[in-house]
């Protein structure tokens, strides 16, 4: 698409209240500036982040995740405010769609919306119910817009006006070019807004169109309380997205998805279940309180209360509850419950007895711990590794394995039981009867 885009993110985030970049807190996984790129960069070739506090923090953050941003240091002393964000920008394109690091929610659909008007300056507004802390954008008595007024420079009368501006912008670069430069920052903030743009258009009778946005869409992130209603939102769309798909949901506001997570096929989410980041459940039930992190799951039953940690990969098995698994591989197997399996490779027909812990941590370095096929391993066993179990082998309850079985044999290395009658009686001294 033939337009640049603009993403400013210098400003400090002062109403955060937080060591961290505003732009860093995360939402559904990752960092709120990553969704608002994301999204741009499927729309254009040409995208300019514009960062000065915590800059370097911030490019290395998002260099995780983009190849092909041109990071821009506003100047900050000299420029502050909005205005003096795009003031260091070279767009490529002759159109520039401007936005800010803090809307998270904003799809390439939604910024879609303005590649159709043809205005050299195109604004973006809603009805706010409660219009505080946004520019109002001010109308003449045809609904045409005037010029927008921030908060802080607002008289009473504009601070009764309910449109107010969402603050994303398409503009034609030659007009950014030619007025850029016209900003002052004659205000109450001393800074220099963007929003003057508006006015400076007006004045040279240019036309400036007004687009009519969401406002769930396009809110701004500027506080700890907006940040939690922002992952409220993208939590019902990225639910919405998965039951329309045929995913059933078990009281879906009780579910927490992150934003890259794959559910495909017949699948069952019941209440109360993170997938988290990386995770692909396939066909399988998910059920009650459990957590899954970058993990796959395919024809597969996983707890209520099980947690499975990353790089782990079941099929066609059953995980219980209080089921902990790492970084293994389990292959048509059961672990009913109250188990540890970290570093293993399990195959087909095994099964898990309760209690069962591959100790795969010396205090040193991690170890695997292989088990073949039609294993029974016994409630209790611990499997010090690294360990190799064949086929077909018994491991008795209790046992601690400390050595590789051979297939088809039993393992048991338990101590004889020892019973002294009428112990109780001597021991307390009381009769027996
Ligand atoms: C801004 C608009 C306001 C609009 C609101 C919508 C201005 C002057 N005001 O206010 O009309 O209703 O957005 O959410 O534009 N930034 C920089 N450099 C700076 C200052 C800010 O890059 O010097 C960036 C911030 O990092 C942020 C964005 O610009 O991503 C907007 O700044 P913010 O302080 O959130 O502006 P608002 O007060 O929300
Ligand atoms: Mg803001």
């Amino acid at each position: 698409m033939n337009v640049s885009i603009v993403i400013m993110a210098a400003g400090l985030g002062t109403r955060m209240k937080s060591n961290i970049s505003k732009v860093l807190h995360e939402i559904s996984g990752y960092p709120m500036l990553y969704h608002i790129l994301k999204e741009a960069s499927s729309l254009s070739d040409d995208i300019s982040l514009v960062l000065y506090h915590q800059a370097d923090t911030i490019k290395s953050e998002m260099e995780k995740y983009f190849q092909d941003i041109h990071y821009v240091i506003q100047d900050h002393i000299n420029f502050p405010g909005t205005g003096g964000a795009i003031m260091g920008v070279c767009p490529k394109h002759e159109r520039v769609l401007v936005l800010s690091g803090d809307m998270p929610l904003v799809l390439k659909e939604d910024m879609e919306l303005f590649l159709s008007e043809s205005a050299p300056v195109v604004l973006s507004t809603f009805f706010a119910k409660d219009p505080t802390g946004y520019g109002r954008v001010i109308m003449d008595e045809n609904k045409l817009v005037q010029k927008i007024v921030e908060q802080k420079d607002a008289n009473p009368k504009e601070l009764e006006v309910k449109s107010v501006n969402a603050g994303v912008y398409l503009f034609a670069k030659d007009f950014l070019e030619n007025n850029l430069a016209k900003l002052t920052n004659n205000n109450n903030q001393n800074e220099y807004y963007i929003t003057d743009l508006i006015g400076i258009a007006k004045s040279q009778n240019l036309d400036v169109k007004a687009v009519f946005v969401d406002e769930n869409t396009f809110m701004g992130v500027n506080s700890k309380y907006q940040l939690a209603k922002a992952e409220e939102l993208m939590q019902q769309k990225i639910k919405k997205a998965f039951m329309e798909a045929g995913v059933i949901m078990k009281l879906p506001e009780t579910i927490y998805i992150e934003s890259d997570v794959i559910i495909e096929g017949e699948s069952i989410i019941e209440n109360g279940v993170s997938l988290l980041k990386g995770s692909r459940i396939i066909n399988s039930h998910i059920k009650t309180n459990s957590v899954i992190e970058d993990s796959i799951v395919e024809n597969s039953q996983v707890g209520p209360m099980a947690r499975i940690r990353p790089k782990s990969i079941l099929k066609e098995s059953k995980i219980g509850n209080f089921v902990e698994i790492k970084k293994s591989t389990l292959q048509g197997v059961k672990a009913g419950h109250l188990s540890y399996l970290g570093d293993s490779l399990i195959d087909e027909g095994t099964n898990i007895g309760c209690g069962t812990i591959t100790c795969n941590y010396d205090g040193k370095a991690k170890y695997q711990t292989i088990i073949g096929k039609n294993v029974f391993v016994g409630s209790d066993t611990q499997l010090v590794a690294p360990v190799i179990i064949e086929d077909d082998v018994i491991i008795a309850s209790g046992t601690t394995v400390t050595k590789n079985i051979k297939k088809g044999s039993l393992a048991i290395n338990r101590a004889p039981l020892k019973v002294v009658e009428s112990f109780f009686y001597k021991f307390f001294g009381k009769e027996e009867k």
